[in-house]
């Protein structure tokens, strides 16, 4: 059995869960938690959150950056019999993770106001990518 595809794709599955289920954990979670508080309260709890986090975001997207660019270009660029949709599909869940990527880096920048309304439109936009995702893997079938 060839070990890399297996690195490769643990690597992209494991920062997509990590990623994704992060912001789904703080828009559903983490915020409704909050409301109690008084707003300082609530922003030092909240810039407290998001530093501490930020290193997972920053790993999550280097290693879907990494193991998205091996697993395309090994599979996928010169590969024929993709089904014409696969093409449009992929690049849709680019932009949208060019997107996720750009949006939860700003995110987590201490004393940012507009965190909430942000990672709102980060989770949307990471579980649209998930379905596209499922939805890529039976178009290379
Ligand atoms: C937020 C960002 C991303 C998320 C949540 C995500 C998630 C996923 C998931 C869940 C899969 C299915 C895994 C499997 O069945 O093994 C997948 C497949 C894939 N991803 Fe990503 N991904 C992201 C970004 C990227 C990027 C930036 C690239 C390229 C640079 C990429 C390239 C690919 C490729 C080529 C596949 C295989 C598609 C197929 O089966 O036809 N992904 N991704």
């Amino acid at each position: 059995m060839d070990l890399l595809p297996v690195v490769f794709r643990f690597l992209h599955i494991i920062s997509a869960v990590t990623l994704v289920g992060g912001v789904l954990a703080w828009v559903f979670g983490f915020l409704p938690a909050l409301t109690a508080l008084s707003a300082e309260v609530r922003q030092k709890v909240e810039n407290a959150a998001a530093a501490a986090w930020r290193p997972l975001v920053l790993s999550s997207i280097l290693g879907l950056l990494v193991s998205g660019t091996w697993n395309f270009t090994t599979n996928f660029l010169h590969r024929e019999g993709l089904q014409p949709a696969w093409h449009p599909v992929f690049g849709v869940k680019i932009l949208l993770a060019l997107h996720v990527f750009g949006v939860a880096l700003l995110a987590t920048k201490p004393g940012n106001t507009k965190r909430t309304r942000q990672l709102t439109g980060v989770a949307v936009s990471g579980v649209v990518i998930v379905l596209l995702s499922a939805l890529l893997r039976f178009l290379s079938k």
